[in-house]
């Protein structure tokens, strides 16, 4: 089974109202022939997403959610779960993104509950996965992203709803990138980490890329064997650059 690459926006805490104007903007510029080889999704805060998914109905831009809680509702101020995100229109929900894992000290195991709650909303989940410098100059990576996978991916995961980003945390809003070589040998190494605990789903589950990821770099990092797209940050907030980055694919 080919996959079918997934190119994602991940709007982070960025975007008023005002800003689905950029949203209108990727909707509009999703042609036919890019609608033919490429998903599309934006991420955008979670005060956006009922709007979001409203203007982008009919333009096949799916809309999804930044991070969800593992319950379905509760006394949790201030969370928000994955059946609410659902609800409001979403359709996918990033989980286990760095910043969430610094800023909020989220563990591989509260990962893994969020991406299950996920699926059990009936989310499509992103769980994402990424070494830090020190452990990457330590010659470490591949076992930190490979213990990442073990402890954040529930069992039974398929492919047509699980998504796995590897976004080195170094690479993350810096303008750093690691070579394509990286990227190619790092994706290997999920894939067979993958095929390993999941057989032919794990072969077929879509591996983006993430980290600094623009219109210029985005040729060399993302077309290549076991890149089935890309989470995008900072070059998501703006349709022309979202836009120049899905060029690629044709
Ligand atoms: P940047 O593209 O801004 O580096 O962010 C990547 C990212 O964290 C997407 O989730």
């Amino acid at each position: 089974m080919s996959r079918r690459p997934l190119v994602a926006g991940n709007w982070k805490m960025n975007g008023l109202r005002a800003s689905l104007s950029e949203l209108d903007g990727i909707g509009a510029g999703y042609s036919e022939a890019l609608k033919a080889k490429v998903d599309f999704l934006i991420c955008p805060p979670a005060t956006l997403i009922a709007e979001a998914a409203a203007r982008a109905a009919g333009s096949g831009v799916a809309i999804g959610g930044e991070d969800c809680h593992a319950k379905a509702s509760g006394a949790h101020t201030g969370d928000i779960s994955a059946e609410m995100l659902k609800d409001a229109g979403a359709s996918y929900v990033i989980v286990g993104h760095s910043e969430r894992r610094t800023d909020h000290g989220e563990s591989d195991a509260m990962v893994r509950a969020k991406a299950e709650a996920g699926l059990r909303a009936g989310l499509s989940v992103i769980v994402c996965v990424g070494e830090r410098k020190e452990q990457r100059d330590a010659g470490n990576a591949i076992s930190v992203v490979q213990a990442q996978l073990a402890g954040s991916i529930p069992d039974g995961a398929t492919a047509n709803r699980l998504v796995v980003a590897y976004e080195p945390v170094w690479a993350i809003g810096t303008g750093l990138t690691p070579t394509a070589a990286d990227v190619a040998e790092m994706h290997e190494a999920i894939r067979q980490t993958l095929a390993g605990r999941f057989g032919a789903e794990g072969k077929n589950m879509r591996l983006l890329y993430g980290g600094s990821v623009n219109p210029e770099n985005a040729r060399s990092l993302i077309i290549q064997d076991n890149v089935d797209g890309a989470l995008i940050g900072g070059a998501s907030l703006k349709s022309k650059d979202f836009l120049g980055i899905t060029a690629s694919y044709i």
